[in-house]
């Protein structure tokens, strides 16, 4: 993993696990014409292996136990406090397993961006991948959004699709999809920054217009 550097938008990630998609992030963070910072990780679980991926990499790495908190709103209270003290400007949520009451978010409303392995607004919600199986769904994906009170909903920001194979497992899947996050997760995290995309009446819009990406057919099939 590289070292983190020191420009551009200050950016909090929150975690709650893993930490995979922080990872991404960092290394992101790290190339020199990036426009965002990390100045502080943060997880509502004190065990989660991100905080030390964070810690790893140099960064400010902050446990909030959530279950230390009698109400959801002296938790985000606590959350808000530790981001004005790192002046942060932007927060990417990275499997933060927390809803965050509706003050907050609307305190950060247009600053807050979440990635879901998803193909949202399908598929909001836990157990995607098996859901998604079970549909016997050819193509899924994930998606970036900004993020609003209702879970995994909000203006969307870019999108991956990825196909879905018949002898997929909920594993297999999860993992494909997971790689396309690490790739569109920094991506999209660089236009929000720099201000390619902004927000206008609940839907995403580009700066100086957009590239039109190829349509993904799955399964492959024979033309003709
Ligand atoms: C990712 O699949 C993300 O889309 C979801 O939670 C998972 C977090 O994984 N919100 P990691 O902790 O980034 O590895």
């Amino acid at each position: 993993m590289n070292v983190k550097r020191s420009s551009g938008k200050k950016i909090a990630v929150l975690i709650s696990g893993r930490g995979s998609n922080l990872a991404s992030l960092i290394d992101a963070c790290a190339r020199d014409d990036y426009p965002a910072q990390i100045a502080v990780v943060v997880s509502n679980r004190p065990a989660a292996k991100g905080l030390d991926i964070a810690r790893a990499a140099g960064l400010s790495a902050v446990a909030i136990d959530h279950t230390a908190f009698a109400a959801r709103e002296t938790f985000d209270a606590e959350i808000d406090k530790v981001l004005r003290d790192h002046d942060v400007e932007l927060i990417c949520l990275a499997g933060f397993m927390r809803l965050l009451a509706n003050d907050f978010v609307e305190r950060w409303r247009n600053r807050m961006i979440n990635i879901h392995p998803s193909l949202l607004p399908a598929y909001p919600g836990v157990n995607i991948h098996e859901r998604v199986i079970d549909d016997g769904v050819r193509i899924s994906g994930c998606t970036v959004h900004y993020v609003r009170a209702s879970m995994d909903s909000g203006p969307i920001i870019a999108q991956v699709a990825v196909p879905v194979l018949s002898n997929d497992t909920a594993d297999s899947l999860a993992q494909r999809v997971l790689s396309a996050e690490h790739q569109i997760y920094p991506q999209a995290l660089r236009m929000v920054a720099d201000g390619t995309v902004r927000v206008s009446g609940e839907r995403v819009v580009f700066a100086a217009g957009e590239q039109e990406a190829a349509p993904l057919v799955s399964p492959l099939m024979v033309t003709g």
